[in-house]
């Protein structure tokens, strides 16, 4: 069967049935446990406009902050200290040298207070190529750089502002990132206005064919103060719910050993669905661990709960693999380099 056909008729399955092949699959190939990343939103300052985002540039209504460096040293040392053994530095998209050193020191100082054993992921948006070899020389391991869509034309509807050519460049991003070494994490958004079934299937093969390691997506929420939010009429809740739990267990089937993030989006659509999310097959519990004093400026989307990731370590805690880094078992297994298609 051609693999669209085989991926549309997985999403036609009753959702409870996908959650069950699923979970057989992960037990039977990497495991039931369930790894950690502790997140640090080290800045909301952000040069692009993305017409979704509650930090796009044009908000004039939030504090734009950048958390002192020492801040986030003690805290990764902290989180290193309390088990967790990979730390996401996460922030908006800034290519200034001031910012690109500022990253740079902390990969240094995480490295050197770990004994190199501490994974460092970041989310830093799109950058040069010597930007991301720098940061990988330093000691990156991962990068999180989601895709949105795979959707080329409902990715120019987003990105206004990018013209025509902003999804290959997201896409090249990804490219060099494999290239340069890093474990790679992409990801879309699900209920964007205009997706349907089609798109979500090619989002899956797009994860596919790019050879990512690490899968981290989640529920488009409509926000306040963002041009996107003029479609709010249009969002269908009950709908997304089904779409965000299927592509958790359709990613699980058909990427195999690869990572995947229940992420916090899912509580916001509803209490609960990050839980929810380990049932369909993800892997990842990301909590955050940004300062109050900054986290509340960090609202990407509307009703960013403070802290929903600690229902999930208390009712999974059999299951969480502390001190590990939880590196993607079959590093490189999907590689389009390898000509795995
Ligand atoms: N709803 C859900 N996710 C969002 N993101 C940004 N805005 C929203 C929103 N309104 C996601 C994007 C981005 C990540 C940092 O946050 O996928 O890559």
């Amino acid at each position: 069967m051609e693999e669209k056909e085989y991926l549309r008729e997985l999403f036609s399955l009753p959702r409870y049935a996908l959650a069950s092949r699923a979970i057989d699959l992960l037990e039977r190939s990497i495991g039931s446990q369930i790894y950690l990343r502790g997140i640090i939103e080290v800045s909301n300052i952000c040069v692009k406009n993305c017409s979704y985002c509650g930090i796009r540039r044009d908000r004039k209504d939030i504090y734009r902050y950048l958390i002192p460096k020492q801040v986030v040293l003690s805290l990764s040392k902290r989180l290193f200290k309390s088990g967790y053994h990979s730390v996401v530095l996460q922030a908006g998209d800034r290519r200034d040298d001031y910012f690109i050193e500022y990253i740079n020191e902390l990969i240094l100082g995480i490295k050197r207070f770990s004994r190199r054993q501490m994974r460092i992921v970041l989310s830093l948006g799109e950058q040069d190529r010597d930007v991301y070899k720098l940061w990988r020389d330093s000691g990156a391991d991962r990068y999180l750089l989601r895709i949105e869509t795979s959707n080329p034309s409902l990715y120019s509807f987003l990105h206004p502002e990018e013209g025509g050519s902003g999804f290959e460049k997201r896409r090249a991003c990804l490219l060099t990132l494999r290239e340069l070494g890093y474990q790679v994490g992409t990801g879309v958004m699900i209920g964007l206005p205009g997706q349907d079934i089609d798109c979500l299937v090619e989002d899956v093969l797009f994860f596919k064919h790019i050879g990512a390691h690490m899968i981290g997506m989640g529920p488009y929420i409509p926000t306040e103060g963002t041009p996107l939010y003029r479609y709010v009429d249009e969002y269908d809740k009950e709908q997304v719910i089904d779409w965000s739990l299927k592509m958790v267990a359709v990613c699980r089937l058909v990427l195999g050993d690869v990572n995947i993030a229940s992420t916090t989006a899912l509580d916001i659509l509803e209490p609960g669905l990050r839980l929810e999310g380990f049932r369909y097959g993800a892997n990842v519990l990301m909590p955050d661990f940004t300062p109050k004093e900054w986290i509340k400026d960090y609202e990407i989307y509307d009703g960013k709960p403070e802290s929903s990731a600690d229902y999930c370590l208390k009712s999974l805690k059999d299951r969480i693999a502390w001190n590990d880094p939880g590196d993607p078992k079959p590093y490189g297994s999907y590689s389009f380099i390898s000509g795995d298609q």
